[in-house]
């Protein structure tokens, strides 16, 4: 069932295509669902597919190609830490284990609290910062130390209890 408001940003965002293609607003009306709902369900899916008038198959490649969409419900910081050659080269699986040991979670595993997710990702565009580290699909984080994603856990589990 979509809500009103969400129906609203699917418009705005389908207004911006002409009628015959309204199909490319499907990644845009993919991050409205994960921001109001907080991951992609299979129902969520048949909905954008229903509003958009494409097979729901289509939208499911969609989602399980970009791994900025959650297909499930994930802890209220995501980590996409970027283990593509160049960060590899820069520590990337070092800061990758490094998070995984603090926050006691497999790759790809979510913190018993639901605070924290740590995911592996593909390259993000900004190999000269090497490594580098994505926070809730928005947030790039640059030359992760292991004293700077410390310094950055610490920050983010404080944020949590105010
Ligand atoms: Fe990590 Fe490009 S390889 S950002």
């Amino acid at each position: 069932m979509m809500s009103d408001a969400m129906e609203k940003r699917f418009a705005r965002e389908v207004a911006k295509y002409p009628p015959e293609q309204k199909q490319s607003a499907v990644m845009a009306c993919l991050a409205i669902v994960q921001q109001e709902r907080g991951f992609v369900s299979a129902d969520s899916e048949k909905m954008v597919a229903d509003y958009l008038g494409m097979p729901v198959i289509a939208v499911h490649e969609v989602t399980t190609f970009y791994n900025m969409y959650n297909q499930q419900p994930l802890g209220r910081f995501k980590f996409n830490v970027c283990t593509n050659l160049p960060c590899q080269l820069r520590d990337g699986q070092q800061a990758l284990e490094h998070l995984c040991s603090r926050l006691s979670v497999e790759e790809g595993g979510t913190t018993a609290d639901g605070l924290f997710t740590v995911q592996k990702s593909e390259c993000l565009g900004a190999c000269a910062d090497a490594p580098v580290m994505l926070v809730n699909d928005r947030e790039m984080c640059s030359f992760m130390s292991n004293q700077r994603l410390d310094e950055l856990l610490d920050v983010l589990a404080s944020q949590a209890k105010e």
